[in-house]
């Protein structure tokens, strides 16, 4: 399958996050007031606060209203702390503000009106972290150096960066200026490719100063590969896997290239994938019906650290340590197709008659392909399919099978391919096949474990070329209603059934399933739990002499017995005395 493929910017979480600013309010010079007729609002120490400050607001009122009451609201909330100076001025206290942004409105209230003198901006911030993690890369081609930092935690406030490269001797030869990122470019051309310099960020706010550690530039040791590009995504039919097709300008002999994928949302997943040949590369492990978003770098491989030497002015990190990777190419976008079951249904049949078999199957599970189930298909003799449609969770059909036909096969159909068919044993083998152990009810009630062996005279090595396939343990409760079973490998020989009634008796039957056919069932009845009989039976007087009666009861439909019948009791009373119970075996 050939998909079109386009480039987008990332849709995929970028982890660590690079911080963005966010600034709603322009830093206006430290003390200002919002002045406005009716009066003024002055902060101490300043609209510009560190986080966690205590702030002084001071509400000045030019008119004095007796039957008004200066009063201050702190982001929409009226600040209680509070203390009158005199009728034209009021002083609020605001302690610990944390809010990076507020906003405090000066009121005059009343007892018909209020009315808003004023208002100010609060603006809390931090100094900035020193500038750490510098990096500096630069490709064969590129006229510029880039250079990325951590900034560390957010300021809240418009924080510059610095910039400057020095010589060796430490004369400054460039500086640059940018706010609120954590990256730079560099002309190249500033740069004497042998040499080395310093670069330092000097990273500054309108709480503080901050620089980094000086930075060891050179270019010869940050030169990284060119960044390669994705020219196409294909992917394998069946197996949900992709094989990306990328370029680069680089020679791509010792380039290793890496694989980084994400789907909506979810963070970047870089991999390692097999190489198929020096442009293409094998990402499996996908999911179906899926947007993935795929990026490509190369690495040099032949890159040697000892080469480099270690700078000798200043301690401090070079790019020494890193092994040089290219960046990641822009992203190309691709969506996996459906997937098809790849697992043939586990299937098991019942003959209501010698041509007419119902036969059952059960769903494919559900990670084992794409979409819906649109139908089954039952493939019988010559050509014929029946189609079937099934939402259960268990699912059967009825057909007439002609005698001579000794399989017949069924397929799950959804809309991204089939199920390889699964035959559908007819033939009996007409051997003995394994014999079911009594069964051990589990303590809940709910299930019994089943396990068998096979008679002593059954060697497979001997049995000419018949190979054993499964074992099937079908279970119906009697009377005879429904029908389960279950599938068990060959490598087994016990099995758990679950899902049963206590009080209900089941016919558990054990067959094999072999090249040669279905071997003869061995059955057991089981209780999962046994319960007292439901009612006791119906009982006729037959005979009555002196001395003497006959009698005759039912036996008790099997549903109401709930239990394996071990004996009954017999009450005799006669009128005129207490109750004598008389006991006697079934
Ligand atoms: C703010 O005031 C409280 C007392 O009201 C005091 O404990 C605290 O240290 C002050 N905080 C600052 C940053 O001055
Ligand atoms: C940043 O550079 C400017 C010149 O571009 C200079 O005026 C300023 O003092 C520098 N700030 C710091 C903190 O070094
Ligand atoms: C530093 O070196 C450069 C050239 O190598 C030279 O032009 C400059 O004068 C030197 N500065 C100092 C302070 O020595
Ligand atoms: C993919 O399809 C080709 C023919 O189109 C086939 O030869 C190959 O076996 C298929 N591969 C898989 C994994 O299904
Ligand atoms: C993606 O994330 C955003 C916010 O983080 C959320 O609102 C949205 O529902 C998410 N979408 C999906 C498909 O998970
Ligand atoms: C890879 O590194 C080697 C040794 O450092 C260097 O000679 C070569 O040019 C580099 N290759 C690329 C494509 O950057
Ligand atoms: C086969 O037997 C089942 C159950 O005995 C019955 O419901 C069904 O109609 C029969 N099918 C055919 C085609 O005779
Ligand atoms: C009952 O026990 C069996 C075997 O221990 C277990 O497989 C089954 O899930 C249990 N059923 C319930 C309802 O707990
Ligand atoms: C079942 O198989 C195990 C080994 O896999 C064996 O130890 C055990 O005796 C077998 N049980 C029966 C009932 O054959
Ligand atoms: C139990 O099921 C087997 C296989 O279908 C059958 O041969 C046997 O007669 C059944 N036993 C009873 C008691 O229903
Ligand atoms: C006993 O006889 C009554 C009346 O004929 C009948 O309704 C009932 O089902 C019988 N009970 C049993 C357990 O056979």
């Amino acid at each position: 399958m050939k998909l079109s493929i386009s480039s987008t910017t990332s849709r995929c979480i970028i982890l660590p996050l690079l911080i963005l600013y966010i600034l709603l309010y322009p830093l206006l010079p430290a003390g200002s007031q919002f002045i406005n007729k009716g009066g003024t609002v002055t902060v101490d120490p300043s609209p510009y606060f560190l986080l966690g400050s205590n702030l002084t607001v001071y509400c000045h009122v030019r008119e004095c209203k007796r039957s008004y009451k200066i009063s201050l609201d702190l982001n929409g909330v009226t600040v209680k702390d509070r203390k009158e100076v005199n009728c034209n001025l009021a002083k609020f206290y605001l302690p610990n503000v944390h809010m990076p942004q507020s906003f405090v409105v000066c009121k005059l209230r009343g007892v018909q009106s209020t009315k808003i003198v004023t208002g100010l901006d609060l603006h809390g911030g931090l100094p900035p972290d020193k500038p750490e993690d510098i990096i500096c890369e630069v490709t064969r081609s590129s006229d510029f150096i880039g250079c990325l930092w951590k900034s560390g935690q957010k300021t809240y406030l418009p924080t510059t960066y610095n910039i400057s490269v020095n010589r060796e001797n430490g004369t400054q030869i460039y500086l640059d200026q940018i706010q609120n990122a954590e990256e730079i470019k560099i002309p190249r051309g500033i740069v004497d490719k042998t040499k080395k310099y310093q670069l330092i960020i000097t990273a500054y706010n309108h709480f503080g100063v901050s620089q980094s550690n000086p930075f060891i530039l050179c270019v010869k040791e940050i030169v990284i590969p060119e960044t390669p590009h994705i020219t196409n995504v294909e992917f394998e039919n069946g197996s949900i896997s992709a094989v990306l097709q990328w370029k680069t300008t680089d020679l791509s002999v010792h380039l290793k290239p890496y694989v980084r994928l994400c789907t909506y949302n979810s963070s970047w997943d870089v991999r390692e994938e097999t190489e198929l040949s020096d442009t293409l590369i094998r990402v499996g492990d996908l999911t179906p019906l899926t947007e993935y978003e795929f990026q490509v770098r190369t690495c040099n491989s032949t890159f040697r650290v000892n080469h480099i030497t270690v700078p000798s002015f200043t301690p401090g990190p070079t790019s020494s340590q890193r092994l040089p990777c290219s960046k990641w190419s822009s992203s190309v976008l691709a969506r996996t197709p459906g997937k098809g079951p790849s697992q043939r249904l586990s299937v098991w049949r019942v003959f209501n008659s010698q041509q007419n078999v119902t036969v059952f199957w059960k769903p494919p599970p559900p990670q084992d392909y794409s979409g819906e189930v649109k139908q089954y298909n039952i493939f019988l003799a010559s050509d014929q399919i029946k189609e079937v449609t099934c939402r259960e969770a268990s699912c059967h059909s009825s057909v007439l099978v002609p005698a001579a036909v000794q399989t017949l096969s069924i397929s799950a159909v959804t809309s991204y391919g089939s199920s390889p068919p699964a035959d559908v044993p007819l033939r009996h083998s007409g051997e003995v096949g394994p014999v079911l152990r009594q069964p051990a009810p589990a303590a809940n009630g709910s299930a019994v474990y089943v396990s068998w062996s096979w008679p002593q005279t059954k060697s497979w090595s001997t049995s000419g070329g018949e190979v054993l396939l499964h074992y099937v343990v079908q279970w119906r409760s009697v009377p005879a209603t429904k029908l389960w079973w279950q599938e068990v490998e060959k490598n087994q020989n016990s099995t758990s059934i679950t899902g049963l009634t206590a009080g209900v008796r089941y016919n558990v039957s054990l067959f094999a399933v072999t090249t040669r056919g279905v071997t003869a069932p061995s059955s057991v009845l089981i209780y999962s739990k046994e319960q007292k009989p439901a009612s006791g039976p119906n009982l006729t007087v037959l005979l009555h002499e002196a001395k003497r009666i006959q009698i005759l009861w039912d036996e008790l439909p099997v549903n109401q017995q709930r239990g394996f019948i071990t004996s009954y009791t017999l009450y005799i009373q006669t009128l005129d005395s207490s109750n004598q119970a008389l006991r006697g075996e079934q």
